[in-house]
């Protein structure tokens, strides 16, 4: 049929703009009403080619265009799409549910929205890995900044992001796109002797250029740059209208592009094994705060920090439960390496030596005793807990001397 469009293989940004191109000629030129994207032989879905698509679903929607989606036959990059939400976003009409995990794409309308979102994807990817020096404080900067843009600038009733952690290769994107505008229409109202799209998305990444002087500061983009040249193996990417900009194998690369993207889309890839000096990416300033005050700073002594348990998890019984909150625990510590962790154990009554062992046992191990006992601190903890941290702590000290010939 001559609506349908079938893609193969890897969707990504490359597959994305073939489909733009057949979608421009299947809507405009041939006029159809409903299109039909299959999807059935694709073996892997990327965020660089499913945002987009979303976006320019969007639009194609508000023109009275529907899109029925047929999903891939592997099964894994079946659930992947469904549970990503591409599958919800991209075919409303379907019935898939949205899912409300934070690795999911997500949409953000106004400042309340988006401080949400961000917690959640805070809170996501702390529990995901462990992340070098300032990785953490950058990824909030510069997904509060990108994100930011699109309530401030896009001139739309709301933004797609979408946050993934690998942490065997570790990886991590952040996609930030909306419908808007574009970059090149903002940059050119206040620089209009500035030509191509290219030209004007490389502008706007130049530092202290804003379209809106009486707002902003024109920190966001270039900011955002500096700390991706800064990580090795970090990447910027954005596209908008026909404009590309891309930072990449250590060189600025601005290009046109063709069809244009209706709107912006943000790509950026970050090294989590490499550590980023926060400080040298932004004019030698520190984040007004690091990331974990907002989370659990907010009333607590400078110097300290504090984590409730009990709203950290619904249970205390595994290690993958375990696992998940070292991770927190290590990402916090290595982010304000002077302050102690409060740990309040008010509402757990019980745990089993397994996660205690996985959180605690395994945090003496790498802290030694001395360390463990300065950094961290257990409040409102009951006797029961407290015997069986105790005894995994011992054990793991125990195991450590006898490794090292003790
Ligand atoms: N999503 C977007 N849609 C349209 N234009 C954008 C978008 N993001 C950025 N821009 C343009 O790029 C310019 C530079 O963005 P940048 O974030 O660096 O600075 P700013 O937002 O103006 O100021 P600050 O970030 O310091 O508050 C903006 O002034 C705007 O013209
Ligand atoms: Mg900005």
């Amino acid at each position: 049929m001559n609506n349908e469009i079938v893609m193969t293989d890897d969707f990504n940004w490359h597959s994305f703009q073939g489909v733009q191109k057949r979608l421009f000629h299947v809507a405009i030129k041939q006029g159809y009403q409903d299109i039909k994207l299959d999807f059935s032989n694709v073996k892997r879905a990327f965020p660089n080619g499913f945002v987009p698509l979303i976006v320019l679903s969007e639009q194609l929607r508000k023109q009275g265009i529907e899109i029925e989606t047929v999903l891939p036959d592997d099964d894994a990059c079946r659930h992947n799409i469904i549970e990503s939400n591409y599958a919800a976003y991209l075919s409303p009409q379907s019935g898939h549910p949205l899912s409300s995990k934070p690795n999911a794409l997500h949409q953000f309308s106004d400042d309340s929205s988006l401080n949400d979102l961000i917690n959640s994807q805070v809170h996501q990817i702390l529990e995901r890995a462990t992340y070098a020096e300032g990785v953490l404080q950058s990824f909030e900067w510069a997904l509060n900044e990108i994100a930011g843009n699109v309530l401030v600038h896009a001139g739309v009733e709301h933004g797609w992001m979408q946050i993934v952690v690998h942490p065997a290769t570790h990886h991590m994107a952040i996609a930030v796109a909306d419908g808007g505008v574009g970059i090149p229409e903002t940059i050119r109202k206040a620089f209009p002797e500035i030509q191509s799209d290219e030209d004007a998305i490389a502008h706007a990444l130049k530092e202290g250029i804003t379209s809106r002087p009486d707002f902003g500061q024109g920190k966001g983009l270039t900011g955002t740059l500096q700390i991706v040249k800064i990580n090795a193996g970090g990447r910027l990417s954005i596209h908008s209208q026909k404009g590309r900009v891309e930072w990449l194998n250590d060189r600025l690369e601005i290009k046109g592009d063709f069809p244009p993207f209706p709107g912006t889309f943000v790509d950026i890839q970050l090294n989590t094994a490499e550590s980023i000096e926060i400080e040298k990416a932004l004019w030698g300033n520190f984040p007004g705060h690091p990331f974990n005050e907002s989370l659990y700073g907010k009333d607590t002594p400078a110097g300290l920090m504090r984590m409730a348990l009990a709203s950290e998890a619904t249970g205390f019984g595994n290690r993958l439960t375990g696992l998940k909150i070292r991770n927190k625990i290590e990402n916090l510590l290595i982010s304000a390496p002077n302050d102690i962790l409060e740990i309040d154990f008010s509402g757990v009554e019980l745990i089993a030596s397994s996660f205690a062992d996985e959180v605690f046992g395994k945090l003496a191990l790498t802290l030694g005793f001395v360390g463990f006992g300065s950094k961290i601190r257990l409040i409102h903890i009951n006797k029961f807990c407290r015997s069986i941290i105790d005894d995994v702590v011992q054990s793991r000290i125990v195991q450590s001397r006898v490794s090292n010939g003790h």
